[in-house]
């Protein structure tokens, strides 16, 4: 018998898979459009997109599909102070901009789009699903989300996250274990302390607030959507598992760094961004944070801005040693084909599993 849950049925979907909003490219509209199509939900991570890019990207979704999808912002964080040792941040970065012959950016860094213009454009695309990670946005901005209808969902990172995501009007939980690949969406504890895996978290979260909860992190196959649905997940949503298909826009040399890295070879770093993430590790990721040193990364998001040129470059040039290879500690388990092929494959896996289950 099929897995039908509440969550799924409100937006139509075949199957209890949200392709993770995945900022920075990885989720092309092909890809977006393909994960809905098969019957799960595709969304867009919009974070990096100015408000024309965002309604143009959502254009291209909805002339591939009519089914629902959903767009990701992160919630706006302060931006910080340049700190005094910020020239220990350029020396770092400096000799890879010197590799590929470009010059380092000067400061001040140029700032991300700004958010309330991503949100107008946001409530306009015409996505189904509004979520967030980083925290809850601004009280304006959920009075918007909701006069105009979207579902909210708020991603957390522990039960106390959830909580506030219950009481600020969310309609689901996205439960983001320490397994997953890309940023941690903490923002009530401290990053460190936030490190709770997918498996301990989902049915906390699940006992602790009524809402329906979305499990996150580490999901690669079917063993893993019917392990998270006994948990009290109505569906997952997964993130690396996609990274890999045929219509992610991410490089060549990206996704063979996923299908050759092992399940040790990931870990948190702020060398990117300035904000822990998961990645694999690679050469730009311990010249940064060399093993035992502080990191020498600029605070979130000026360190973005100071890297964003070279990993821009990186990707063209596919030098994969310079980019930011957000995973998750599944990556073992990841698989070469078109979206529609993947969505298909973990819906099958998903009923076997719950069969053998079953006996
Ligand atoms: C390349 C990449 C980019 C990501 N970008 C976002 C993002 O923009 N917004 C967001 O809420 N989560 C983002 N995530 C995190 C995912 O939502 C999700 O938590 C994660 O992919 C789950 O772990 P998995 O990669 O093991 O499936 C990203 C993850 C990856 C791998």
């Amino acid at each position: 018998m099929p897995v039908v849950t509440p969550l799924m049925q409100r937006f139509g979907l075949r199957h209890p898979i949200l392709q993770a909003p995945m900022a920075g490219g990885g989720d092309t509209p092909a890809l977006v459009a393909a994960v809905s199509e098969a019957g799960g939900l595709g969304s867009i991570g919009a974070a990096y997109l100015t408000p024309d890019q965002i309604l143009e990207t959502a254009r291209a979704v909805r002339a591939r599909t009519a089914r629902p999808f959903g767009l990701n912002l992160f919630s706006p964080t302060p931006v910080p102070e340049l700190p005094a040792d910020a020239d220990r941040a350029v020396a770092r970065v400096a000799p890879f901009y010197a590799e590929l012959g470009l010059p380092v950016p000067s400061f001040p860094l140029p700032q991300g789009p700004d958010f309330d213009a991503q949100l107008t454009a946001a409530l306009d695309s015409g996505a189904a699903v509004i979520s967030f990670t980083f925290g809850l946005p601004p009280a304006a901005a959920l009075a918007a989300i909701k006069a105009r209808g979207p579902a909210l969902f708020g991603t957390a990172t522990t039960v106390e996250e959830a909580v506030a995501w219950h009481r600020a009007g969310a309609d689901a939980i996205v439960a983001q274990g320490s397994e997953a690949g890309g940023h941690r969406g903490s923002f009530a504890v401290d990053f460190a302390d936030a490190m709770i895996g997918t498996m301990a978290l989902v049915p906390q979260i699940a006992d602790a607030v009524p809402l329906p909860v979305v499990a996150s992190g580490g999901i690669m196959d079917g063993r893993g959507i019917a392990a998270a649905l006994a948990l009290g997940a109505e569906a997952v949503q997964m993130g690396t598992a996609f990274l890999t298909c045929d219509e992610a826009g991410v490089s060549d040399s990206y996704k063979a760094a996923i299908l050759a890295a092992r399940e040790h070879e990931t870990r948190l770093t702020r060398a990117f961004s300035g904000r822990p993430a998961r990645g694999i590790v690679n050469r730009f990721m311990t010249a940064v944070e060399p093993p035992g040193e502080t990191s020498a990364a600029l605070p979130f998001p000026l360190q973005n801005a100071l890297t964003r040129p070279l990993r821009g470059a990186a990707g063209k040039a596919g030098r994969a040693e310079f980019l930011s290879l957000w995973a998750g500690q599944g990556l073992r388990l990841a698989r070469r084909q078109p979206a529609a092929d993947l969505v298909a494959r973990l819906a099958a896996e998903t009923e076997a599993a719950i069969g053998r289950l079953r006996g």
